[in-house]
């Protein structure tokens, strides 16, 4: 059986058993990130931000040198991952945690991500990571796809406006100047694309606990989340 004697969460007396795999999934601008790395820092895991694995891919792509297929181009690319509180994504030598988050990286992740290989890809990166647990996996199929398995499964939504400003908000504070139409119309078209694909869609997996973060902050999402996780911990 596995051990309770995981992480007290600051302000109640909620347990995480210490070697849970927690998915959050959903599509962007749902606040999964922001959840994903408080619930990892209140149990002591790490955060796997998935979406990394693809933007990385994205931008070896983007700025490949001898115009190289996608499937020509994996073997050859060489990415690593330091998944933490703060994501960093090195390509060779190179820091790209910055560059992989412009708006063109994103719309070139979700496109290449329709591709077999791109997802075999990040997939052997998250399962070897992950595998042993204590990690709060976020993207669009961790808990369909990568753990199906895992021991709690969450799905966060929200309304399209308010994904779209919680989205122009995060990029503005990186200094990005794109207008909240445009932020809309880039969302919109990601969504159908990862909704749509043909391998690994954004769907709700089997299981999952769906949680509508439209209007709530942060730290109430935290407590529903926590609330599901204390409730599963206890076996109801
Ligand atoms: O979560 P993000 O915005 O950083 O993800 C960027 C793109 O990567 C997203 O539009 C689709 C793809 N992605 C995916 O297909 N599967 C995941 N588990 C995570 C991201």
């Amino acid at each position: 059986m596995t051990s309770l004697a995981g992480s007290q969460v600051a302000g109640s007396d909620v347990n995480i058993k210490k070697d849970m795999i927690i998915t959050i999934d959903g599509p962007s601008g749902a606040g999964k990130s922001t959840i994903a790395k408080m619930l990892a820092g209140e149990a002591g895991f790490t955060y796997i931000d998935s979406g990394a694995i693809y933007r990385g891919i994205a931008y070896a792509y983007r700025n490949r040198e001898n115009n190289e297929t996608i499937g020509e181009l994996l073997p050859l690319i060489s990415l690593t991952f330091e998944f933490g509180e703060n994501t960093r994504v090195l390509l060779g030598e190179l820091d790209i945690s910055d560059g992989i988050r412009l708006p063109e990286i994103s719309l070139l992740a979700s496109s290449l991500s329709q591709d077999r290989s791109v997802r075999d890809y990040a997939n052997a990166i998250q399962r070897r990571l992950g595998g042993r647990g204590r990690v709060v996996l976020e993207g669009r199929d961790t808990g369909s796809v990568v753990f199906p398995d895992a021991d709690i499964k969450f799905y966060l939504d929200a309304g399209a406006d308010e994904r779209a400003g919680r989205r122009h908000l995060e990029l503005s504070a990186k200094g990005s100047r794109e207008a909240m139409k445009t932020v809309k119309e880039e969302m919109e078209k990601r969504d159908k694309n990862d909704s749509e694909r043909a391998i690994a869609p954004l769907v709700i997996p089997d299981g999952a606990i769906y949680v509508d973060t439209t209007g709530i902050g942060p730290e109430e999402v935290l407590k529903t989340i926590m609330g599901h996780i204390e409730k599963r911990n206890a076996g109801k």
